[in-house]
This record gives C-alpha cells, sequence and structure tokens, in this order.
C-alpha cells in the first residue's frame, strides 16, 4: 500500500497546532506498524529549519501552472522523521514570514496540490492512496477525482480526506477556479456562492475521516457543520472518526530532552523537579503543594478563552497558580497580561509559540485546562494524562471522547469534564480538581489512570491502514 500524505504543515518542519503534530507522526508510524509505505509531501516554507532539508532532489520541477508569473520549483526530500518527506520549494508562493494568513492562501495551497501531483508523477510509480488533510490539500482531491478518468498514470489511485478543523475552509471567489486550472469543477468547489478547498474535498474524496467519533457526529449538524453539515449528512456512509494518537517519541516524560527531570506513572519524583522548575521559569514562589493549573493553546474562541477571561479571578481564588503559554486573538494576549500584573506572584504568561515551554508545562503543571467550544480531537489533553497532569475540559468532540470523569468510588477515569459551555459549569469542574488535588491518594490514582493509557500512534495508525485498503476497493 503506497501513500502520499498532503499537509499544509508537519512536525519538525512547520508546526502552527495539532495538524503539524499529527502530520509529522502518522507517516512514521505507518511505517512502524507495517500498515503503509507512507510518504508526506508539505510546501517548504521559509521558517522550516535549512538543518532538516536532506538533499535536493529536483531542481526544476515542472508544474502545469497558469495563475500567472513563473513559478520556479524544487523538491528536498528528508527522512529526519523516520519517514520520507518531500519539501515543495517555490519561493513566489512560500518564502513568507508566516505559514498561513495571506490573502492569496488559496492560491498558494492550490499551487502546492497541483506541485505534488506533479511530483508523484514525476517520481514515477503512482500511489494507491493519496491522503489529503485540511482545506489546503482539497484542491489534490479535486484534481485527482477528474484525474483519474483521463490520466491513466491516476487511473487507480484513491483518495482519503481528513477534516482537523471544519472552520478553516479557505474560502474564495468561485470566478477564481479556472485561474487555477478548475474550470470545470464549479461544482465540486462551490456553495453557497463561495468556493473552498474544504468543500471540494469533502466533495470529491473517494473516503472521509476526521480525527474523533463524537466530532464525526457533531459535523454533521449545522451548529458544527459551518455550512457543510449537509454535505456530511449526504456522504455519512464514506465518514469516519479515528481519534488522533499521541508521538510516545517526543511526548513522553520518561525521555522528554526539555524537561528537568524525567518520571513515569511508576516513579513520579520527576515531576516534582519539574514543577519547581516551572515556578522558577515564571519567577513564581516555590509553593509546591499549590496546585498548577495551565492552559497552552492558540488563543482564539474555539478554544475557550471567553470562559477562562470570565473565570480568571475564580481560578486564582481556588488557590492555584495559572500559566497560560499561547498566543492568538489581541484580546486574549491583553487579557493574560493585565492578569498577570494583577497577581504576579500568582500568574505566569508566555505570549508567543515555544516548543520547549509547551513540554515544561505539561510536566510541571497539576491541571489542565481546556474548556473549547468545540475541538476536533486536541492532543494536549492527551498530552497531559501521559504526564500525569490531570485534564479538566469541556465533553466536547474529541475531548468528550479521550477524557472520563474521575469516580471516587470505583476509582476510574482521567479527570474532569462539564457539558454547558458556561463560566459557572467550568468553575465547578474545576474546583473539583482542585479539591481532589488535596487528597494525595486519589490524585495519584487520576494520574496512574491517565498515565497508563495506550494513546500511541500505532492503534490509531492501523485504524488509517484499514481506511486506505477501503479506499483502494472502490
Ligand atoms: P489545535 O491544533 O486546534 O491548536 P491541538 O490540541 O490539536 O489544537 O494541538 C495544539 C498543538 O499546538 C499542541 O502540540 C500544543 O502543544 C501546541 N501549541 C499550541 N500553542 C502553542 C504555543 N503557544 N507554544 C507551543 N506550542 C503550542
Ligand atoms: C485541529 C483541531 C484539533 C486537532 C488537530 C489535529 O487543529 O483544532 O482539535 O487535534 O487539528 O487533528
Amino acid at each position: 500500500m503506497r501513500v502520499a500524505i498532503l499537509s499544509s504543515e508537519a512536525v519538525p518542519y512547520a508546526k502552527t497546532g495539532g495538524l503539524g503534530d499529527v502530520a509529522g507522526a502518522l507517516p512514521k508510524a505507518l511505517r512502524e506498524t507495517n500498515g503503509a509505505d507512507a510518504a508526506l509531501i508539505l510546501p517548504l516554507y521559509e521558517t522550516t529549519d535549512r538543518n532538516l532539508l536532506g538533499s535536493l532532489i529536483i531542481d526544476n520541477l515542472e508544474v502545469e501552472w497558469h495563475a500567472g508569473g513563473s513559478t520556479p520549483t524544487r523538491v528536498f526530500y528528508s527522512t529526519t522523521t523516520g519517514a520520507p518527506a518531500f519539501l515543495i520549494d517555490a519561493p513566489r508562493y512560500f518564502a513568507r514570514p508566516g505559514i498561513y494568513g495571506y490573502r492569496d492562501d488559496y492560491e498558494r495551497f492550490a499551487f502546492f496540490c497541483r506541485a505534488a501531483l506533479a511530483l508523484l508523477k514525476r517520481l514515477g510509480n503512482p500511489p494507491d492512496v493519496v491522503h489529503g488533510n485540511d482545506w489546503h490539500s482539497g484542491f489534490a482531491i479535486a484534481e485527482l477525482a477528474a484525474r483519474r478518468h483521463y490520466d491513466s498514470f491516476y487511473s487507480n489511485t484513491r483518495t482519503v480526506f481528513s477534516i482537523h478543523n471544519l472552520a478553516y475552509q479557505g474560502a474564495f471567489d468561485p470566478a477564481e477556479l479556472p485561474r487555477l486550472g478548475f474550470a470545470n469543477e464549479w461544482q465540486t468547489f462551490e456553495t453557497d456562492g463561495t468556493a473552498s478547498g474544504m468543500k471540494a474535498g469533502l466533495a470529491a474524496a473517494d473516503v472521509i475521516s476526521t480525527v474523533s467519533r463524537r466530532y464525526a457526529l457533531e459535523i454533521q449538524m449545522p451548529e458544527h457543520g459551518y455550512g457543510l453539515d449537509w454535505l456530511l449528512r449526504l456522504r455519512r456512509d464514506r465518514l469516519v472518526g479515528i481519534t488522533n494518537g499521541i508521538d510516545y517519541d517526543v511526548w513522553n516524560p520518561a525521555t522528554d530532552p526539555h524537561t528537568a527531570a524525567r518520571y513515569d506513572a511508576n516513579d513520579l519524583g520527576g515531576k516534582g523537579i519539574c514543577k519547581l522548575d516551572l515556578l522558577r521559569q515564571f519567577n513564581l514562589p516555590e509553593e509546591s503543594a499549590r496546585p498548577i493549573v495551565a492552559s497552552i493553546s492558540r488563543l482564539i474562541p474555539q478554544k475557550g478563552y471567553d470562559l477562562i477571561r470570565e473565570a480568571a479571578v475564580s481560578i486564582l481564588e481556588s488557590g492555584a497558580f495559572f500559566i497560560a503559554l499561547g498566543s492568538g486573538a489581541r484580546e486574549n494576549e491583553d487579557f493574560l497580561q493585565a492578569l498577570r500584573d494583577y497577581a504576579p506572584h500568582r500568574v505566569g504568561v508566555y505570549l508567543g509559540f515555544n516548543e520547549q515551554l509547551a513540554h515544561k508545562i505539561e510536566a510541571g503543571a497539576d491541571i489542565f485546562l481546556m474548556p473549547s467550544l468545540y475541538e476536533p480531537c486536541g492532543l494536549n489533553q492527551m498530552y497531559s494524562t501521559r504526564y500525569g497532569t490531570v485534564p479538566v475540559v469541556r465533553a466536547t468532540g474529541g475531548l468528550d471522547d479521550t477524557v472520563q470523569n474521575f469516580d471516587r468510588a470505583r476509582g476510574d477515569g482521567n479527570g474532569f469534564k462539564f457539558e454547558r459551555y458556561s463560566t459557572g459549569a467550568m468553575v465547578e469542574s474545576l474546583y473539583e480538581a482542585v479539591y481532589c488535588y488535596h487528597d494525595r491518594e486519589a490524585w495519584r490514582k487520576i494520574q496512574w489512570n491517565g498515565m497508563r493509557e495506550d494513546n500511541s500512534w500505532q492503534r490509531a495508525a492501523r485504524r488509517y491502514t484499514e481506511l486506505y485498503h477501503a479506499a483502494a476497493r472502490m
């Protein structure tokens, strides 16, 4: 089974969020489980560490592209992750300071897709499956659906399209479609007067997946469907939910090179050292009996930051430290700064993206707060359980699938969750967690339950392998 995985980001080459973690880990896990001969294709960004690039394998990739201007394209080949990765180097589109956020993003990723398909052809061996991720790869899925009828190279290639976040669709004016080479695919791309890579991927893929079971159901309803729930209902026989795994080579308290000490479920001694180290990082008093409530996230409405803002004083009144790492909406950044000024001995804030600090927080914190409005899967709650940091989450999407409420009597469960999207419900759940934190035996049990879970990518990779085989049979 030969699979080409297309993604706009993948660790360690480029990351803004969970998609990067997933696309970095999945190809490796597929190879390790002998599930598929998987290769990754992604753009080469200005921000990509040049030390990760292996060799220049194609100096001049011919890409059929008529959207104005010449677009010289090269391809680098790297095996840094343990799986082959091809990085498309097209400075016209990708030599910019950021990964996303440009007016021509739809054109940039339409080009990326066309270049990826040109690359596969140039390599000479047709893939059995092209697996696209999120709207950025939808152009390739649409193109393959058309191409298989006239291009014998791709006649047996099937497609899988994974939704990581339906809210981001990459919408653009359908009048642009001819320029992008999709003059005949209006119906595939368009809905309600706009075109998008997301719509195209969903309409054209042989198989659709998303990153948790509950989210697979939620997106079929208007509340979470972002205007495409009708299409997902229509195609629900093709839609499955596969919960993401976590990459234990990267997120493992027993081997983590970023943290002050190593530990595991049997011996949590190192976690205390990590906690002190974390307090020092933020110039907070070394009061190790006080719980640390932490948050790592993009500071956007999806992540429930309005609840955190409203509840900030209650969080501090619980007696806890509050430590936040994130970047995003200005009002949330300003809020965090103001909170730190208000309680400098209890609050630690880092605004920006910092991979090492994310590891230190997972290891050093006691409680991880993730009150998302919606969450396709979510990775930090799973990293948290692995690090003995107890998640408090809202029961939505993947958070609901991966966090079970702690039941004192039975001794099962790995965290705390609440249903209603309200400050009151969140604070109640958080207080329950803080209360439990002071009962050492109960706390040890929750930590143990979480740390012993198997959330490995191996398991998810097996499910993707089944999906690829299902697609190949179509
Ligand atoms: P999403 O992809 O919606 O942002 P996930 O929970 O799936 O949510 O994944 C987020 C990933 O991004 C995690 O690996 C998390 O540690 C990381 N992350 C988010 N914000 C930051 C930040 N400011 N610094 C470092 N890592 C971050
Ligand atoms: C998206 C989602 C997040 C998910 C990640 C990886 O960014 O917001 O919930 O974990 O993709 O699938």
